[in-house]
């Protein structure tokens, strides 16, 4: 990188081709999502290393249920492994971890992990970590949209949050998974598909978008670099305004 360079402060990542990886290999997919969870743990540590202080990476979907029982099973098993990990890791690097997604459809020790996690990590502010699980924006939205009807009904909506009577973007964000936590700079996608898969799609609103071919067992600090240079070579604009 130059010495122009400059770091997104919060970088997303859709962790795509865990499959295709395994495939190639002659292996079952399941090892493919190993290997994805032992790169991810190491890209974390790197992503810090680079001073990058907001990572949220997309882990399982809400359509990911669809996939066979077996690769459930196995990507629960990881889950339920790597979750423990992390809350080493956390303490560590002082890493605050948050869950986006709706974690009630996991088998309760994983939910308890979730909260676990969550709660011992909570007050680490060295670096901001989100793991989308069981995550879909659209249902993120709606869960977002509940939340607030609810509290309209019971007459708790702050009036502020209101201007000509026109809800603001503020409170609406309020009630997101990602309430307090800024909009991704840059988005990687791995593995050569160029589409958003229900990530994020209020949060990506103004991000920059970043493809690349390898699939995400084979992206490492090569490859993070060679994003960040391509985020850097953009003119960044809010709405017509170049990001000075
Ligand atoms: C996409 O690859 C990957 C997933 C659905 C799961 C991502 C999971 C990991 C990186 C490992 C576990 C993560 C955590 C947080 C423990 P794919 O299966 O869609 O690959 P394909 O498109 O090649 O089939």
């Amino acid at each position: 990188m130059g010495a122009e360079s400059k770091v997104p402060q919060h970088i997303a990542i859709i962790l795509d081709g865990n499959g295709r990886w395994a495939k190639q290999r002659r292996m079952p997919r399941g090892y493919g999502h190993i290997i994805g969870c032992q790169n991810l743990e190491h890209m974390c540590n790197v992503i810090k290393d680079k001073g990058v202080k907001y990572l949220t990476v997309y882990a399982f979907s809400t359509e990911n249920w669809k996939r066979s029982r077996d690769e459930v099973e196995g990507l629960l098993k990881l889950f339920r492994q790597y979750l423990k990990r992390c809350m080493r890791s956390a303490k560590k690097n002082k890493m605050k971890v948050r869950i986006i997604g709706d974690p009630s459809a996991f088998p309760q020790d994983i939910q308890d992990s979730i909260r676990l996690l969550e709660d011992c990590s909570k007050d680490y502010d060295q670096m901001f970590y989100q793991i989308a699980m069981n995550y879909g924006s659209r249902d993120e939205i709606l869960r977002g949209v509940t939340g607030m009807i609810e509290d309209a009904r019971a007459g708790k909506l702050p009036p502020e949050g209101f201007e000509n009577g026109k809800l603001k973007e503020e409170l609406f964000e309020r009630y997101l998974d990602t309430a307090g936590i800024p909009d991704p700079d840059l988005m990687i996608r791995t593995s050569g598909e160029q589409r958003l898969s229900n990530f994020l799609l209020w949060q990506l609103a103004y991000t920059e978008f970043c493809f690349v071919d390898v699939p995400w067992p084979d992206f490492h600090e090569e490859e993070l670099d060679k994003a960040i240079a391509q985020y850097n070579s953009r003119d960044r604009r809010f709405g017509g305004v170049k990001e000075e």
